[in-house]
């Protein structure tokens, strides 16, 4: 009985990222058969193949005002054979999510995709920005937005502002109760160092807003992609320096026994708590979902 309880507990953790979101601009459409309509065919079909060798890559094709121009973006700690697949998927599900849209993002679990019929290289634009919260809740939530805005506004200085980082940090630190945080920020490399701030800036305060009670969360934006959470969703060991966010964990013995007993606990309250909010949980995405779709 537990066991299955803990299967439901984790299908759901796993299945609030549940990629791809789509977002389509609804300014304008392209027509079957339309030159439009073969020039991001050809373009589409190309890319999975440029994201074997480049996890961030823009191109174009066509003349105008038929030409198409798309850029994707893998999160940098994903293999090329794993952003090739991401690529791959994600070009499938772009055409699938907005069909006859000359403008659509669409963000898969590890890369996200974009086209226009515009050039939008090196322009911010963080409107239809997609929050997403882990569905688990934390018990001490003013314990991590401390960490999270600390560790955050640091992070996010150094990806925009130092040029080794090129767009990209992460930090893993201690957290309470022997929890890991582990945090990743990453923006296309067209954005300018403020710019980029700017998205990363923009993506914590709508983190801040959305998800206070959760264990973790993530930022889908066109230019830009934060997230955080209390297990290693990226691999820490390859790529982040230990470094302390917050001084809370205590690493005695004797707190060991007593924070396994009392996680222990805590983790039967959570099956069971899962297993109800899993119901609450599904209103609550499809209201989600709802607003990607909102523009037509
Ligand atoms: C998109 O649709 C919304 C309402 O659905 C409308 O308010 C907005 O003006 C539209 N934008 C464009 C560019 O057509
Ligand atoms: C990347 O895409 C371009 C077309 O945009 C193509 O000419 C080039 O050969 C591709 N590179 C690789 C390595 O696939
Ligand atoms: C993977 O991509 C990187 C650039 O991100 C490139 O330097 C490397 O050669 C690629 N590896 C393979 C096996 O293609
Ligand atoms: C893109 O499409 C929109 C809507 O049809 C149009 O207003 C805009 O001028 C187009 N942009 C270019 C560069 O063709
Ligand atoms: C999680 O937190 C939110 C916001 O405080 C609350 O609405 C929800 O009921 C909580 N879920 C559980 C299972 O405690
Ligand atoms: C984050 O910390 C700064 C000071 O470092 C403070 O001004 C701001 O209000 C904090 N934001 C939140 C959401 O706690
Ligand atoms: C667009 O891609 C080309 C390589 O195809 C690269 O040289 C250029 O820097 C990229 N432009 C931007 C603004 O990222
Ligand atoms: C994200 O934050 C910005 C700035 O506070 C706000 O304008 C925007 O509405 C937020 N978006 C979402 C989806 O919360
Ligand atoms: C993480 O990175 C380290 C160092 O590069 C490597 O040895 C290890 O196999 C990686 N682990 C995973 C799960 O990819
Ligand atoms: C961590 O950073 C410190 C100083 O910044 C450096 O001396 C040390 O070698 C780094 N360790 C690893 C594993 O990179």
């Amino acid at each position: 009985m537990l066991l299955l309880y803990f299967s439901i507990a984790t299908i759901l953790d796993l299945a609030y990222a549940d990629p791809p979101n789509g977002l389509c601009s609804n300014n304008s459409k392209y027509t079957d058969n339309s030159p439009f309509q073969n020039n991001l065919e050809t373009l589409m079909s190309s890319l999975s193949s440029n994201a074997s060798v480049s996890k961030i890559f823009n191109t174009s094709t066509g003349i105008d005002p038929d030409r198409v121009y798309a850029q994707y973006m893998c999160l940098n700690y994903v293999t090329n054979e794993t952003c090739s697949a991401c690529i791959a998927v994600a070009s499938q599900d772009i055409r699938q999510l907005c069909p006859g849209y000359k403008e659509a993002v669409v963000w898969e679990e590890l890369c996200q995709l974009r086209y226009s019929n515009q050039s939008f290289l090196g322009s911010l634009d963080v409107s239809g920005n997609i929050p997403q919260y882990n569905p688990m809740n934390i018990s001490n939530p003013e314990d991590l937005s401390l960490v999270v805005n600390k560790t955050l506004s640091g992070l996010i200085k150094k990806a925009a502002f130092d040029p080794a980082a090129n767009k990209y940090a992460t930090e893993d630190g201690p957290f309470t109760n022997g929890d890991t945080f582990f945090s990743l920020v990453q923006c296309s490399t067209d954005l300018s160092p403020n710019d980029c701030y700017k998205c990363l800036e923009v993506a914590i305060q709508n983190v801040t807003t959305c998800c206070k009670s959760s264990r973790g969360a993530r930022v889908f934006s066109r230019s830009c992609y934060l997230r955080y959470e209390l297990y290693a969703f990226y691999n820490s060991t390859a790529e982040s320096n230990q470094t302390l966010v917050t001084g809370k964990g205590n690493k005695s013995e004797i707190w060991i026994i007593i924070i396994s007993t009392v996680a222990s606990t805590l983790l039967v309250v959570a099956i069971l708590g899962s297993f109800f909010y899993h119901l609450a949980m599904k209103t609550r995405k499809r209201k989600c979902k709802d607003s990607f779709y909102e523009i037509h």
